[in-house]
């Protein structure tokens, strides 16, 4: 039987791309998507994948909502919890609510999304999860203490994963994606967009399916013995 993957922020930008991926890779696939009713009937009429609505940043939510994906698609088997957001502001103007809101989805939203699946992953002996970070997590930006702060504490989060796991057929991997051609990235300013591509050796945004692919591979069979890794996919913009 097919494998049950969920991805979290699964229809809109990287993690659409992911959902779509896997779905051709075979995995029954369940996205989930916080607000945006409209991009997710879309995708879900052009791509046939199912789409549930609950936040991340709400244990109670994901929790019961998780319950409800495994209850009509199936255990979920790979778990990626992609859902993000940004709230940019130099630190001196940074506000205590978007300190907040960003470590309530980025961090813990991993929490709410991987906490709910474990236990099966652990009866079943096989689990892949899939963190996606970012090179903002790796080398740090200016506008984004929260982000930042966010995306180096989910490595945390995946390479201690990686130790409980390993016993139980459980692996745990990180990707930190550079600059991708994505709403998030089109919403910073124009002349600041540019001068960050000029820092790309590579010369571009990277796309969507590039993150995609990794996704697909660190879920695998092949990748059993990846665990607790970052796959670094920006361009050549930093090296850890
Ligand atoms: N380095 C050094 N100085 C900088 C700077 C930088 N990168 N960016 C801005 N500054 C300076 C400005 O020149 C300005 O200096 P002066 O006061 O001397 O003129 C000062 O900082 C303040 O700038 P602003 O008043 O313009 O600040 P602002 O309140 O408008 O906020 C910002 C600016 C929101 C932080 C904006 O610079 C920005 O959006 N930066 C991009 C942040 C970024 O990369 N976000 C990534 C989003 S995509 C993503 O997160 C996905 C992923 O994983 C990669």
């Amino acid at each position: 039987m097919a494998r049950t993957a969920l991805v979290t922020g699964g229809s809109r930008g990287i993690g659409a791309a992911i959902s779509k991926a896997l779905k051709d890779a075979g995995y029954q696939v369940a996205a989930t998507y916080a607000g945006n009713d409209e991009a997710a009937a879309k995708f879900t009429e052009e791509t046939g994948i199912k789409t549930y609505k609950w936040n991340a940043a709400d244990y109670a939510a994901s929790k019961e909502g998780i319950a409800k994906v495994e209850a009509e698609v199936g255990p979920i088997d790979v778990v990626v919890a992609n859902a993000g957001i940004t709230r940019d502001a130099p630190f001196h103007k940074m506000t205590p609510e978007q300190w907040k809101e960003v470590v309530d989805t980025n961090l813990t939203g991993v929490f709410n999304t991987v906490h709910p699946c474990w236990p099966g992953m652990r009866e079943r002996g096989f689990g892949r999860v899939v963190v996606i970070s970012s090179i903002n997590g790796q080398k740090g930006q200016f506008g984004q203490v929260n982000y930042a702060a966010t995306k180096a504490g989910d490595l945390g989060i995946v390479k201690s994963l990686a130790q409980e796991g390993a016993a139980k057929g459980i692996t745990a991997n990180a990707i930190c994606p550079g600059y991708i051609a994505t709403d998030m990235v089109m919403a910073v300013p124009e002349k600041v967009r540019e001068a960050i591509i000029g820092q790309i050796p590579t010369g571009r945004l990277g796309e969507p399916e590039e993150i995609a692919r990794c996704v697909v591979f660190l879920a695998s069979d092949d990748a059993g013995f990846i665990n607790g890794s970052t796959i670094t996919a920006n361009g050549g913009q930093f090296f850890v």
